[in-house]
């Protein structure tokens, strides 16, 4: 059986059902994952409460009675979970779950080909044929382009399903913003010498010639070329791969004239701080508002990420840092993700913070030790689970919880386990 006959499977057993409990994660491939959920259910006329939830925790599956759909969680879980249940999860899993939509088992990779939006998606579509768009702001969201600078695999099918227009220009994020403040933060790839000083970026412009307040959208064709050859001049001398330097510039995804991280952003942010309703509901009615609220976020993150560098420390050269009750355990993951683009780390980055269940545990590592065979999804799943926690995610991005004051005991764990991957 493939995929696809495993999701008309899946619609089938939601088909039968009187009432259904939707359970997804508070980010944007949770958030878009339910509101396609959501949307499909009420055409079926088949009721259904949701629950937001940050993970999957053990009071959570203790207090759902009712059949579940648990969305973008839940193969972390698969023990917990019993029969009157189905899970739509692109998270990486080899244990059997026999209402599992589960890419992995059939060879799909679920970090770049698919996410939790789309399979529910692949789920939603045998009620009805809404467009897949939303099924591309989760894994947009999900950073699911990242490796390859495009979408690949049922993606790209799901795209050309989609009111998402494919747009070849510069990949660097804020085509709308002063051209020096979109080369200043560019992440992917990081400009070197121009990364976060300004006033290095407006004298780089200035040097070519070029207005510094313009917009990447305002430049003419003659200045976007002459803006990238002088950014790859920077790359190349900087002695920067290939790979590295071409994903400046390629596939970029536009939803009515916007580039879509921006809405994928503006969910991922409002599902974080605790209004995941709203955040499905905007998905449900395709009205995305909420500029006021991505402020007061990037305002946050930033006071975080200072706070972070200020308690970085080391254990046997991994970096990690405490956000003790300071930073949200929501986002402790995108600040440690941010830092270690910024600090260009060559290993992991753990961060703990607190939250009612104990600690909260993210961990970030750069995309070259994942090509050495690194797997933090299953070190974080080993090394929570050897403390009474429980772990799991991607390959390079992953989270766990773990009881409080066991903090060293897991960078002692988590170090063992990275070096047994690396075979260091
Ligand atoms: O929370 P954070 O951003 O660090 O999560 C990174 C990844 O790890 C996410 O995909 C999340 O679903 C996963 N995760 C998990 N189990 C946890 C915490 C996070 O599978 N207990």
């Amino acid at each position: 059986m493939g995929i696809i006959e495993k999701a008309r499977e899946i619609a089938g057993i939601i088909e039968r059902q009187d009432e259904i409990c939707i359970v997804t994660h508070c980010d944007a491939d949770g958030i878009t994952g339910a509101a396609i959920a959501k949307k499909a259910l009420d055409e079926i006329g088949i009721k259904c409460e949701i629950k937001v939830v940050r993970y999957l925790s053990r009071k959570i599956l203790q207090g759902v009675d009712k059949f579940t759909w648990f969305i973008d969680l839940g193969n972390g879980n698969i023990a917990g979970i019993n029969g009157n249940a189905v899970i739509t999860d692109h998270h990486f899993s080899n244990e059997y779950h026999e209402r599992a939509l589960n890419p992995f088992y059939y060879g799909i990779d679920g970090e770049t080909e698919i996410s939790a939006a789309g399979l529910a998606y692949l789920v939603a579509s045998n009620f009805s044929d809404f467009d897949a768009t939303l099924a591309i702001m989760g894994a947009i969201g999900d950073l699911q382009d990242l490796r390859f600078g495009r979408l690949t695999g049922i993606n790209r099918q799901l795209l050309k399903n989609s009111k998402v227009e494919i747009k070849k220009d510069i990949r660097i994020y804020g085509r709308k913003k002063p051209l020096y403040k979109m080369i200043a933060y560019a992440t992917d790839p990081v400009i070197p010498g121009i990364f976060k000083r300004v006033r290095n970026a407006i004298g780089f412009l200035s040097r070519i010639d070029i207005d510094y307040k313009k917009s990447w959208n305002e430049c003419s064709r003659e200045e976007k070329k002459k803006i990238l050859s002088e950014l790859i001049k920077i790359l190349v001398t900087k002695g920067f791969s290939y790979d590295y330097i071409t994903r400046i510039f390629g596939e970029v995804y536009e939803l009515d004239g916007e580039d879509i991280r921006e809405y994928a952003t503006l969910l991922n942010s409002i599902g974080k701080y605790g209004y995941g309703m709203e955040a499905i509901k905007m998905c449900i009615e395709e009205k995305f508002d909420g500029k006021n609220l991505l402020k007061k976020h990037r305002s946050k993150i930033c006071n975080y990420i200072e706070y972070a560098k200020k308690k970085l420390d080391e254990y046997k050269g991994i970096y990690y840092f405490h956000g003790g009750n300071y930073i949200m355990d929501t986002v402790v993951g995108t600040v440690a993700g941010m830092i270690l683009r910024e600090e260009d780390f060559s290993t992991p980055l753990l961060a703990f913070a607190e939250n009612e269940e104990g600690i909260k545990v993210s961990a970030r590592a750069p995309y070259n030790l994942v090509e050495k065979g690194l797997n933090l999804s299953i070190a974080m799943k080993n090394a929570a689970e050897m403390l009474g926690g429980n772990g799991g995610g991607h390959k390079a991005a992953a989270g766990a919880i773990i009881p409080k004051g066991m903090e060293e005991r897991f960078l002692q764990i988590f170090d063992a386990e990275i070096r047994n991957q690396l075979t260091l």
